[in-house]
């Protein structure tokens, strides 16, 4: 027995759950499933279990793609505004952290709650778990002229003329995350950008990282770049440049300031810190120099936090000395290092770590109206696309306003 619906989405998470729920309002008989037994699970656990769902200020310069301007139409057509009157509607209170990014007072629950009644609201068959083991596009069943997608599931045959892809991307695979919306576009012939881990703390070699191990949940404001030492002023111009909090770790660098430029960071490339910023080391460690005589570790410590004077001062025989007996260059030569410290990662954590999948469908495949693919009447949403949001509630920006444009084409 076949049941038919007029739209199946698959993948239950921040994207599906929003587009299904637009699409049965606008009275179409929609499926979703999902292979999880439990429902968005990354919303959940999402900005420490309060979900940062959006960010003010979102625009397209904060995502990151092949393509950067295909977000750009859903972006505009669906706003963060749009989200919070959604989420003012059902009374969620919510509050604004930092640069825009806006959490739920409470809890996540709030969000998968507004998002399951939206559902309910537009009459949504959901199926959970529901596993799908093959997918084929053909003549109908049901003998009208169109093609339409049979899905083999075990809950039996499923018909629909539309099928929305909204099944993420490859991180955190311990709550369901697979690639199953890569291997689908790739069955129809679709393009993928190289998919790989964003959002993720960056690791070092063992050896290299020993001296800075001891700074281990040491957390300090830095200003964050990546790229090649040797590239061009112009190019360096161009740099994304993050001022966030930096957390040191026993395997590397994390915090919100290695997440973000995790996005950016290309392998065999360096990222380079400034541990001080808004400092003058320089000026500050000579006039040390001239009128004190403490230890450089000490004077260093009134202008960073104390533990990082220390690891940086025993790091060179120049610098363990008082301040007054320390050579101008081996002063200068420390301020440069603070200021702009260059090393090289040995990788990332990993999907298990990732907050997101950079890569995915190639958007040059896709309709930025409307996300439907090449092939007609095959969509895909949120994360499973080659658009990816910086740290701070775009991501989920990108998955209701990429959910709400596929729905108003449905
Ligand atoms: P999402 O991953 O939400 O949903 C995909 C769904 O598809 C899942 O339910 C999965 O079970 C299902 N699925 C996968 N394979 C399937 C298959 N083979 N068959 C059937 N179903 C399948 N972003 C942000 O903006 N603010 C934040 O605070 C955070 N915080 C955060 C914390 C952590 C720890 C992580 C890992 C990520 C975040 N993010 C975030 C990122 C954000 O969670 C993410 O970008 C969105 O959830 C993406 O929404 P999607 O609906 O595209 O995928």
């Amino acid at each position: 027995m076949t049941e038919k619906f007029d739209v199946v989405v698959v993948g239950a998470g921040a994207a599906g759950l929003f587009c299904a729920g637009l699409a049965g309002q606008r009275g179409l008989k929609v499926l979703l499933l999902d292979h999880s037994e439990k429902v968005a699970e990354k919303i959940r656990i999402s900005g420490g279990g309060r979900c940062n769902f959006t960010n003010r200020d979102t625009t397209p310069a904060n995502f990151v793609g092949e393509n950067p301007h295909f977000c750009r139409s859903a972006l505009s057509r669906y706003t963060p505004q749009d989200f919070i009157a959604l989420l003012q509607r059902y009374n969620i209170a919510f509050h604004e952290k930092h640069k825009g990014q806006l959490f739920c007072d409470r809890s996540a629950e709030d969000v998968i709650n507004m998002l399951l009644a939206e559902c309910d609201a537009g009459g949504v068959t959901r199926w959970q778990p529901c596993h799908v083991s093959g997918i084929k596009h053909a003549a109908s069943l049901y003998g009208t002229s169109a093609g339409s997608y049979q899905i083999e599931s075990d809950r039996g045959l499923i018909e629909t003329p539309q099928l929305v892809i909204a099944t993420g991307g490859l991180s955190i695979p311990k709550i369901g995350a697979t690639d199953f919306g890569y291997r689908i576009a790739k069955q129809f012939g679709l393009r993928l950008v190289e998919p790989r881990a964003g959002l993720v703390p960056l690791t070092f070699d063992g050896e290299a990282w020993a001296p800075y191990a001891q700074l281990s949940g040491l957390a300090l404001p830095v200003l964050i770049e990546t790229g090649s030492p040797d590239a061009s002023p112009k190019q360096r111009k161009k740099a994304v440049v993050f001022a966030e909090d930096l957390l040191f770790t026993h395997r590397g660098l994390s915090g919100p300031a290695v997440l973000q430029i995790s996005s950016f960071w290309r392998d065999g490339q360096p990222v380079r810190i400034n541990l001080a910023p808004g400092v003058d080391l320089s000026t500050l460690l000579m006039r040390a120099k001239a009128s004190s005589r403490k230890l450089i570790a000490n004077e260093l410590a009134a202008l960073v936090p104390s533990r990082l004077a220390d690891a940086w001062a025993s790091s060179d025989p120049a610098w363990q000395k008082p301040v007054s007996e320390a050579t101008d260059k081996a002063l200068n030569t420390l301020a440069d290092r603070l200021a702009d410290w260059q090393l090289t990662p040995n990788g990332t954590e990993g999907y298990k770590k990732a907050e997101v999948t950079l890569g995915g469908v190639d958007a040059r495949d896709l309709s930025s109206q409307t996300m439907e693919s090449k092939q007609p009447g095959l969509y895909f949403i949120g994360e499973v696309v080659d658009v990816t949001g910086w740290l701070g509630g775009y991501n989920f920006q990108w998955a209701w306003a990429s959910g709400h444009a596929c729905a108003e084409a449905l």
